[in-house]
């Protein structure tokens, strides 16, 4: 079976699927993209992923490539035709096809739109979740805009490069204060010694997680604490658990920070619980 992937109307194998070369994405990272993930036969969280995609297309007035609705039936066919039971959804909407040119371009400009799926192997996920991961910090690097999700990912490439190059998984963007901002491609938390989650707020400064909010949704209904402030490196490395979210990762545990092992250098225990509870909890979309 090939791989299918959608381009601006159609299905076409994967590899050959192309855009223009004066794609504003290719150019100007002139665009915006969701990663959903698919576990079971479902969508997940897609509802608060395309409402993050949507603010974040209105953010940088870029217009809705097809419609909400349009767009979900696109999501599954491509979910359907690569036979997708676990593994991710990819979404990316740019600017569209424009002479290069700076300043945006006539209204008549249509938005691209392209949709990919790919699979990915459940029990290898747990597996690493059994293990949990090193981060390596780094000063942060990035514009003030993180928390639109732009295709302008330079910064999180060079980051997540240094952190595989120490034989870390995740890097940690760190403010000029020590505070922790969050991963390369994850949000950052820590589990402190009387149980409680703490997160850095998500106003600005870093990405509003989808899985973030799921994991406040699974802690609210088990009673956990959960405070949203800055930590620093220090009081990550002294936590009794620190982890790290996002649709490609879920929950997983952080064992190492730099060359500082966390507790006792195996996954903790909260971590594990809400890596466990966070299917039943999450919105689950049927492909
Ligand atoms: N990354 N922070 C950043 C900078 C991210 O890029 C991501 C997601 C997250 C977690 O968000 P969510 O829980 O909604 O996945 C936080 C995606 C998965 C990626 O770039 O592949």
């Amino acid at each position: 079976m090939s791989r299918i992937t959608y381009v601006n109307g159609r299905y076409s194998r994967h590899r050959d699927a192309v855009v223009h070369v004066e794609d504003r994405g290719y150019q100007f990272a002139d665009g915006v993209y969701e990663v959903c993930e698919i576990a079971r036969g479902y969508i997940i969280d897609m509802t608060r992923h395309l409402d993050r995609l949507a603010r974040s297309l209105s953010e940088l007035q870029i217009a809705w490539p097809v419609d909400r609705d349009a767009l979900v039936a696109i999501l599954r066919e491509v979910a359907r035709r690569n036979r997708v039971r676990d593994g991710m959804i990819y979404i990316q909407v740019t600017r569209g096809v424009a002479r290069r040119d700076h300043v945006f371009p006539s209204d008549a400009t249509r938005p691209s739109l392209v949709v990919t799926a790919r699979s990915s192997d459940p029990q290898t996920a747990r597996a690493k979740a059994g293990e949990g991961v090193a981060v390596l910090t780094v000063p942060e690097s990035r514009w003030e805009r993180v928390d639109i999700k732009t295709v302008g990912l330079l910064p999180n490439v060079l980051a997540r490069q240094k952190a595989k190059e120490t034989g870390a998984a995740e890097a940690w963007f760190v403010d000029a204060d020590g505070i922790v901002k969050e991963g390369a491609a994850t949000n950052a938390w820590i589990v402190t010694a009387d149980g409680t989650l703490v997160t850095r707020p998500a106003d600005f400064g870093i990405l509003r997680g989808i899985t973030r909010a799921t994991v406040m949704d699974i802690a609210a209904g088990q009673g956990l604490k959960v405070e949203e402030r800055g930590f620093t490196v220090e009081e990550a490395k002294q936590a009794r658990e620190a982890f790290i979210t996002a649709a490609t990762t879920l929950v997983m545990p952080v064992v190492r920070i730099d060359e500082t092992s966390v507790a006792n250098g195996h996954p903790g225990s909260v971590s594990l619980a809400l890596r466990d509870a966070f299917f039943e909890t999450a919105e689950k979309t049927p492909i």
